[in-house]
């Protein structure tokens, strides 16, 4: 048991690392170029933080959580996402007092209590972007053209936009009320948890993974036909804005997403071409939250991406993850005094930047050589006595065989420039 990690987590492999830093510094750096500063909350909140901000009926606070007290016998979770602690330490920070819109993005691991297969995992890292202070739809739009450029950039071309409006406050007690009088004529067919959400939260009742219900939910009254005037105008705006940008959508309406504080906008990005888990984005403005939370009434949106889908739909596209890191040089050594100057020229091309190695198992020079092979060494040099003696090297380069006459003096500069 304990020589296995728990079910759905996952390691990253040493030789796998490399593409998740090539994937993460690309969204940095996007993020960067959108105007976005890197946030870090901390991994567990109090537990009351989701309760109140994901919501009470919400799968993930009523089934998903990874809550536990605390040695102070305080009720603690791992966070499920990212928004809410966000916007708890937009709050508890006063960062609405800095020029708005407030635009953080961050990159953070999740833990949800779900039944893990391919795509869905118990710990899994998210990349998020949160704008806060401005309910245009222009910024929907932003936010929309940083995920979909995300994608472009990344080389995915196997990836669709679907987009929907959930409505407000006000139009939503109406819906409300449609909703309920809809699914209490098919309460039979409504699992346990569903019955219990009918009356104080309908909605729900539409994301509900029950086969039985999601076979009622079919018929039910769309909220996209039930929106007030200003969140039809709002929808109406964001379609003409994403058009005009050439990003391509369509409108679902079956899109309600799994948190509670989504208002107006709510959109994701699916694939369909890594199985049932296809959504590697989810995101949509969220109008109310921050005032649920004790805040001011302020307007805001954001998304996340899931980078295990990410990471899986890049793969299936045969897009670029970057290469593994190659070792630049390994310096064999024939003797003690040459493998001592051989550790010293590697502490000197360590500190010019350049990956060395040199052979510190006191090997011999043939199984030096097979080892820079297996390390994939672009370059070798030999030191013995001579060479110690002399300055004078020979710089091997591996994959053709060619040699170049240099010193040791000289090695850091010269390598730098290849
Ligand atoms: P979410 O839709 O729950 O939204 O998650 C966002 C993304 O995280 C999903 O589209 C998916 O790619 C990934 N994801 C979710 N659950 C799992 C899982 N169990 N295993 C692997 N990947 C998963 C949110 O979390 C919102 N906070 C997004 C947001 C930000 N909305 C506004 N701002």
């Amino acid at each position: 048991m304990i020589t296995t990690a728990p079910r759905g987590t996952q390691d990253v492999l040493p030789q796998e690392s490399y593409k998740w830093h090539f994937i993460e510094g690309k969204l940095m750096d996007l993020a960067r170029r959108y105007g976005f500063s890197e946030v870090r909350t901390p991994t567990f909140e109090h537990t009351g933080l989701f309760d109140r901000g994901v919501g009470d009926t919400t799968d993930i606070v009523q089934k998903e959580m990874y809550t536990f007290q605390d040695k102070g016998s305080r009720s603690i979770t791992l966070r499920p996402e990212g928004t809410a602690g966000v916007a708890r330490c937009v709050l508890e920070h006063g960062l609405l007092n800095n020029p708005l819109p407030l635009k953080l993005s961050y990159l953070i691991n999740c833990f949800r209590y779900e039944k893990p297969q391919a795509g869905r995992f118990r710990e899994f890292r998210q990349f998020g972007a949160e704008v806060f202070g401005s309910q245009d739809p222009a910024v929907d739009a932003e936010v929309i053209a940083l995920v979909a450029d995300i994608f472009t950039t990344l080389g995915i071309s196997d990836i669709a936009l679907e987009l929907n409006s959930i409505g407000c406050p006000n139009c939503r007690p109406a819906y409300h009320e449609k909703l309920r009088a809809y699914f209490a004529q098919h309460i039979d067919s409504l699992c346990p948890t569903c019955r219990e959400r009918l009356e104080k939260n309908p909605l729900r009742i539409l994301d509900c993974k029950n086969d039985s219900c999601k076979e009622v939910a079919k018929g039910a009254p769309l909220g996209i036909d039930n929106l007030c005037g200003e969140c039809a105008d709002h929808f109406a705006s964001l379609k003409e804005r994403l058009t005009a940008m050439d990003i391509p959508f369509t409108v679902n309406p079956q899109i309600v997403r799994g948190l509670d504080y989504y208002t107006k906008t709510v959109f994701e990005f699916v694939s369909t071409s890594i199985g049932a888990q296809g959504t590697v984005c989810g995101g949509g403005r969220y109008d109310g939250l921050l005032e649920t939370l004790g805040g001011p009434s302020t307007p805001a949106i954001g998304f996340a991406v899931g980078l295990q889908r990410l990471l899986a739909v890049m793969e299936n596209d045969g897009a670029s993850l970057g290469e593994p890191p190659a070792c630049d040089i390994f310096l064999a050594s024939i003797g003690q005094g040459a493998s001592v100057e051989a550790q010293k020229l590697a502490l000197r091309l360590r500190r010019a930047g350049l990956h060395a190695e040199s052979d510190v198992q006191g090997r011999s020079l043939k199984a030096q050589m097979k080892y820079a092979d297996k390390l994939g060494a672009r370059y070798t040099v030999v030191l013995g006595d001579d060479e110690v003696k002399t300055g004078q090297i020979k710089l091997k380069r591996m994959d053709d065989g060619q040699v170049e006459e240099t010193t040791l003096e000289a090695l850091p500069a010269l390598l730098c420039e290849k």
